[in-house]
């Protein structure tokens, strides 16, 4: 983040583990919770994403390192939570941003390509959530989950997304619910069309993009930048009586799928 709205050091003590952490949205957000002062473990299936992400931390000052795993094999969480645990002492936030996604007519997708992204988005969160349970219990923490807006309307060549995306809604309610009273806080931040990500350059060429654009009622894309501020907000103890809540930050996007054309 180039200017900071927060207190310095608002987020000093915490620790939090982040998947997906090496790119993309949520890369900013472990960049931004490091700035806000936490200790991040950076966490994909891919060292070669997250050891340049951890070092880019480690150079600004902050402190990250790099845990391999990925969220779909239970094992390989539970090994990345015991080592995140015995380097850097606890977890109190969970960010969950590991996320797989590809375009695709529904009758095209596969089981196997259906089962993939669910495998990831949902099922690897909640893996998650589940190994970090006793950490996030003893420290009082909290889950940051990170969805979408595309299952609120149908989004066309995006059924598997938006299947496991409301899977993650229901987790982050249900959870919030469950879970509360051990002190744990669970929201998510659903993102609307955010410009600098690899998905918005790999995924919408650019007539959907050009047209997509007239439909955001504020008149510009979104930035990682918007989404770190408020993973920061919701994070920090500004936010101790926000749960179960999914955020939209998505410039009024959604809401503007309008029947008129
Ligand atoms: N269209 C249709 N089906 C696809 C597909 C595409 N573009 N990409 C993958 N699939 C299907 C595969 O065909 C396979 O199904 P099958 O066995 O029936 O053929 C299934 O999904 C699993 O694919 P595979 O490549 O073996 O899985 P993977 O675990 O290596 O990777 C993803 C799966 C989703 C993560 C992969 O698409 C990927 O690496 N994407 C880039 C990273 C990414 O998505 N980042 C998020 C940015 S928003």
């Amino acid at each position: 983040m180039s200017e900071s709205i927060f207190n310095e050091g608002i987020l000093k003590g915490r620790v939090a583990f982040v998947t997906g952490g090496g790119t993309g949205i949520t890369g900013g957000v472990a960049r931004a919770l490091a700035e806000a002062g936490a200790t991040v473990a950076l966490v994909s299936r891919k060292m070669d994403h997250l050891e340049p992400a951890a070092q880019a931390i480690n150079d600004n000052g902050g402190k990250a390192i790099a845990v391999a795993a990925d969220v779909r094999e239970p094992e390989e969480v539970e090994k990345a939570v015991a080592q995140t645990v015995e380097q850097l002492g606890k977890i109190d936030i969970v960010v969950n941003g590991a996320a797989g996604n590809f375009l695709c007519a529904a009758e095209e997708l596969s089981p196997n390509g259906f089962g993939t992204v669910v495998d990831i988005d949902l099922k690897g969160s909640f893996n998650v959530c589940r190994t970090a349970f006793a950490q996030l219990k003893e420290h009082r923490g909290q889950i940051l989950n990170i969805s979408a807006t595309l299952h609120y309307l149908a989004t066309p060549m995006q059924l598997h997304v938006s299947a496991a995306k409301a899977g993650v809604d229901a987790l982050t309610r249900n959870l919030a619910v469950e879970w509360g009273r051990y002190g744990i806080r669970v929201n998510a931040i659903a993102p609307g069309p955010i410009e600098d990500t690899e998905g918005m350059k790999r995924l919408v060429p650019q007539p959907v993009k050009d047209r997509l654009l007239k439909k955001i009622p504020v008149g510009r894309f979104g930035r990682i930048a918007d989404i770190e501020k408020v993973a920061v907000f919701l994070c920090s103890d500004a936010a101790s009586f926000i749960s179960g809540v999914v955020l939209v930050v998505d410039g009024g996007h959604w809401l503007n799928g309008t029947r008129l054309g």
